[in-house]
């Protein structure tokens, strides 16, 4: 474990103090899960009740979406490493703050750089506007290449809609597995994808 509580080797954060809302209101620290050396990288936003009690990102409803949507696409959850821009559960499932999501950037950059992932793709506004930095129409973007810089390397991202969202609005269900069916042609085409390239 490094002096911030990052273990290279398990890619994952030991201990953590920095958010004094976030470790009152946490059970755990909820790291990324699947391969360390995964093809594709998906990102959400920060942990909910359910991953705070299991210990893993998107178990809850969000995750069975994510699931079907996987599967769908001809991907397991397990293909496939899972992570949040913020690993500690917000009080009442607010949305993490800025400085909140600036506290915990060094830890995703360091997954992002670790896994070394073809390509990352965000779930939701939050993760898509933090880690490209920049605004990000969501339902408009879902299935378009941006890219992004962890820790001095370049990756690719699509921006996806957050599994939630499908939930609350079913129309967005089509748009979330279109996105995901992208994501895996683009790993599938080894990056060669014939859609558009970051850029
Ligand atoms: N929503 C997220 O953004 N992340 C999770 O882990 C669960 C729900």
């Amino acid at each position: 474990m490094d002096e911030d509580g990052w273990n290279s080797e398990q890619i994952c954060v030991e201990d953590c103090t920095r958010c004094p809302a976030l470790v009152d209101s946490r059970s755990r620290i909820v790291d990324g899960t699947g391969p360390t050396a995964a093809d594709l990288l998906l990102i959400g936003e920060a942990p909910g009740a359910q991953e705070d009690e299991n210990g893993e990102p998107f178990v809850g409803r969000s995750g069975d979406v994510l699931d079907d949507g996987l599967r769908e696409v001809g991907l397991a959850r397990g293909d496939v490493r899972i992570s949040n821009c913020v690993r500690c559960r917000p009080p009442d499932n607010r949305d993490p703050t800025t400085e909140e999501l600036g506290n915990c950037r060094g830890y995703i950059e360091r997954e992002i750089a670790a896994v070394d992932p073809e390509l990352v793709v965000t779930l939701g506004k939050v993760p898509a506007e933090h880690l490209l930095d920049r605004s990000v129409a969501v339902t408009a973007e879902a299935g378009d290449l941006d890219g992004l810089t962890a820790d001095g390397h370049s990756f690719p991202v699509l921006v996806c809609v957050h599994p939630a969202a499908t939930l609350y609005d079913p129309s967005q269900r089509e748009t979330f597995t279109s996105a995901l069916e992208r994501a895996a042609e683009y790993v599938g085409s080894g990056g060669q994808s014939t859609f558009d390239s970051f850029g």
